[in-house]
C-alpha cells in the first residue's frame, strides 16, 4: 500500500524511506497509507497470527528478516479478572523470539535498514530494544552498535546483545543521556538509528492492536506499560487504521501506565497538558520503563486523550506484587515493567475506574530478561544436605 512520511509537527510530507525525522523541524514522523481495502490481503479470521501476516500493511518492499515474530498468545486470566472484577486477557509478548515485544519493530526495522542499504543499526537502550536489534542485525549480517546506562540494563538483555554480536558500550548515564548520544553518533557514523523514534519501527509494533482484533475482536481497553512511549503509540495507530478501514467500529481506551518514579506522562495526563515535563533522575525496579524524557510522549498523549483512555501511575511496590500474581496464580511469567500493566489495572479496578470491561493487559517482556530482580524478590533456592531428612524437613 502506498504510504507517505508526515511530520507530527509541522504537518510537512515526505515521500522518502531514507529519513526518520523531519528534515524541516526535528520533529517524529508517522506512516501515513492511503488505506484502501481492496490492497488488504489477510482476514481477521483468527488464524495463523503474526506480524507479516498484516504485511499489506506495513511499509517495506522487500522479503522481511523475520525470525517468525508475532504470534504471542493471548490467555484468559480468570484470577486477575477475579481480583479486578473486569474481564480480563493478557497478551504475552515476553513470547516472542527474543523475549519482548520489540521484536515486531525490529523485524520491520532492520528489513527498512536493509532496505535502503544500510550496513549498520544502532541504539540506546533500557536492554530489550538491544538484545531484539542485535538478534535481527545478526540474521540480517549487518554491524550493531547499543549504548546502555552502566549498571541498570538487566543481565538477561546484556547477554543476549552481547551474544548476537554487538558492540555494546555501557555510558555513565541515564537512558535519556544514552538515546541523545546515539543519535549524534548515528548522525556522524551513517549508521541507522533503531529507537521508537524511526517511524518503521513502529509500525510493526500496531501489528499488537491487529492481532488482538484478529483473536478477540475490540475489547474495552488496552492497557500497557510505558517508557519511550513507542509502543502505545504505535498501537492506538493500529486500531486507528483498522477502523479507518471499516474493519473495526470502535476503538479500546488507551491506558498507560507508568511507574511513580519515572512518571512524565502520568504527570502531563493529570494536569490534561498535551507535552512533559522531563523527570531529571528516573528511578523505578522496572529498569525498562526507567526513562524520564520519553521521545514518542506527544503520540502517546494524543492516544491516551483521543481513545479516551488514562494514564495511571503506580509504586514499584505494587508492581512486584502484580509479577508474582502472574507468575503465582496466572502461571504467566514476566519482567517488572511488564506486570506494571497488571498492577495498573488492579489499581484502577480498586479505584473503581474499571468494573466489568473487556481488558487486554500487554506483558511485554519475560519473566527471564531479569533473573537478578526475581532472587531479589524471592530468594534462593533453600540449600540443604543431600539426605532426605533434610529434604522432608525442607519441604
Ligand atoms: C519490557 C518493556 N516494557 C515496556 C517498555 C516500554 O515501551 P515503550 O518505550 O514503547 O513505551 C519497554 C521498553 O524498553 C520494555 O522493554
Ligand atoms: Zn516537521
Amino acid at each position: 500500500m502506498e504510504y507517505l512520511l508526515r511530520c507530527i509537527d509541522c504537518n510537512s510530507y515526505y515521500e522518502s524511506d531514507y529519513i526518520y525525522t523531519c528534515p524541516r523541524c526535528s520533529g517524529l514522523l508517522e506512516v501515513q497509507f492511503s488505506l484502501n481495502a481492496d490492497e488488504i490481503d489477510f482476514s481477521l479470521d483468527g488464524n495463523n497470527l503474526s506480524v507479516w501476516k498484516y504485511r499489506s500493511l506495513l511499509p517495506v518492499r522487500i522479503n522481511p528478516i523475520s525470525l517468525n515474530e508475532g504470534g504471542t498468545p493471548l490467555y484468559k486470566a480468570n484470577y486477575i479478572s477475579e481480583v479486578s472484577n473486569c474481564n480480563v486477557y493478557v497478551k504475552h509478548e515476553g513470547m516472542n523470539p527474543s523475549g519482548s515485544f520489540k521484536d515486531r519493530g525490529m523485524t520491520v526495522g532492520v528489513t527498512k535498514a536493509i532496505e535502503i542499504g544500510r550496513k549498520a543499526v544502532a541504539c540506546a537502550s533500557t536492554g530489550n530494544t538491544s538484545a531484539s536489534m542485535a538478534m535481527y542485525a545478526a540474521r540480517a549480517g549487518i554491524k550493531a552498535y547499543v549504548l546502555l546506562p552502566a549498571g541498570k540494563v538487566a543481565l538477561g538483555k546484556v547477554a543476549q546483545a552481547l551474544m548476537h554480536g554487538a558492540r555494546v558500550i555501557s555510558i555513565k548515564g541515564n537512558f535519556d543521556e544514552a538515546l541523545t548520544l546515539v543519535r549524534q553518533v548515528c548522525e556522524e557514523k551513517g549508521f541507522y538509528l533503531l529507537n521508537s523514534v524511526n517511524p518503521f519501527r513502529l509500525e510493526g509494533q500496531k501489528t499488537i492492536a491487529f492481532e488482538i482484533v484478529d483473536a478477540l475482536g475490540v475489547p474495552d481497553a488496552v492497557i500497557l506499560p510505558v517508557g519511550n512511549a513507542g509502543n502505545i503509540s504505535a498501537i492506538y495507530k493500529g486500531f486507528l487504521e483498522l477502523r479507518e478501514l471499516g474493519l473495526i467500529d470502535e476503538i479500546p481506551r488507551m491506558i498507560g501506565v507508568q511507574a511513580e518514579g519515572a512518571n512524565p506522562i502520568f504527570r502531563a495526563f493529570i494536569e490534561g497538558r498535551r507535552e512533559i515535563e522531563p523527570i531529571e533522575n528516573p528511578e523505578t525496579v522496572a529498569t525498562a520503563i526507567r526513562i524520564g524524557q520519553p521521545v514518542n510522549a506527544k503520540k502517546a498523549l494524543r492516544a491516551i486523550y483521543e481513545s479516551e483512555g488514562m494514564a495511571v501511575e503506580v509504586s514499584d511496590t505494587e508492581i512486584v506484587e502484580a509479577q508474582k500474581l502472574l507468575a503465582a496464580k496466572e502461571g504467566i511469567g514476566v519482567e517488572p515493567a511488564s506486570a506494571a500493566s497488571v498492577a495498573g489495572l488492579i489499581k484502577l479496578s480498586r479505584e473503581e475506574e474499571l468494573s466489568g470491561e473487556r481488558v487486554v493487559c500487554i506483558t511485554t517482556g519475560h519473566l527471564l530478561k531479569d533473573p537478578e530482580e526475581v532472587i531479589k524478590v524471592c530468594g534462593k533456592p533453600i540449600e540443604v544436605d543431600a539426605d532426605v531428612e533434610a529434604i522432608k524437613k525442607a519441604l
